[in-house]
């Protein structure tokens, strides 16, 4: 009688346990690139990038489309490590042109072309990770739409309220 009541405590810890199992896997998995979206924000990528990346008119001239963008991981690494010389996009590595060269110039090489300094200065493993979150978020994305806005924002972001309102008009009609 004792072993068979232990025998049933083992296999009702047994079915709590693969229950548990299984709403851990229902439940929606942490996103990976979740540290990289908040570099996104900290660095004010989004200040000329916009959350959707596709940029336009932002205070550092107008910000390539990250969503039509070409660059690999490493690229992409490499231009937010160093900003891109003659243009607005900074630079957020400390020491970029002084302690370390980028594409192989010294702050004198680069002279004026220097690009401007990020308004926050990233680790190399944040560069890292907002890199990631732009390949798995941004990059090759097509049009921004509600779902990914709320997704950004949050679900009760009303910035978001004109891609539903916009959501059956084609994409050039959009306001952005
Ligand atoms: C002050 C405005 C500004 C900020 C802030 C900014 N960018 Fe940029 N970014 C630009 C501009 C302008 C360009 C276009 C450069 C050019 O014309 O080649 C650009 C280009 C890029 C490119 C190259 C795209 C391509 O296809 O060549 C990447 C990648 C990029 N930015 C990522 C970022 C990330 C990530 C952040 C945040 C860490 C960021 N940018 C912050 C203005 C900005």
């Amino acid at each position: 009688m004792k072993s068979s009541a232990i025998t049933s405590a083992m296999a009702l810890a047994f079915v709590l346990g693969s229950a548990s199992l299984a709403s851990a896997q229902s439940a929606a998995p942490a996103d990976p690139t979740d540290a990289g979206k908040a570099v996104f924000k900290r660095a004010n990528c989004v200040g000329c990038h916009k959350w959707h990346g596709n940029g336009g008119g932002g205070y550092g001239g107008d910000a390539l489309s990250l969503r039509q963008t070409h660059l690999t991981r490493d690229q992409i690494v490499e231009t937010v490590t160093c900003g891109r010389p003659g243009t607005g996009m900074p630079y957020f590595a400390r020491g970029s042109y002084d302690t370390a060269k980028c594409y192989d110039m010294t702050r004198q090489d680069v002279g004026e072309r220097i690009p401007p300094e990020g308004g926050t200065f990233l680790r190399p493993n944040d560069i890292e990770a907002v890199a990631d979150y732009v390949l798995a978020h941004i990059k090759g994305k097509g049009e921004p739409n509600y779902d990914e806005c709320t997704t950004f924002f949050g679900n009760t972001s009303r910035v978001c309220d004109i891609y539903k309102a916009n959501a059956t008009k084609p994409a050039s009609e959009q306001q952005k």
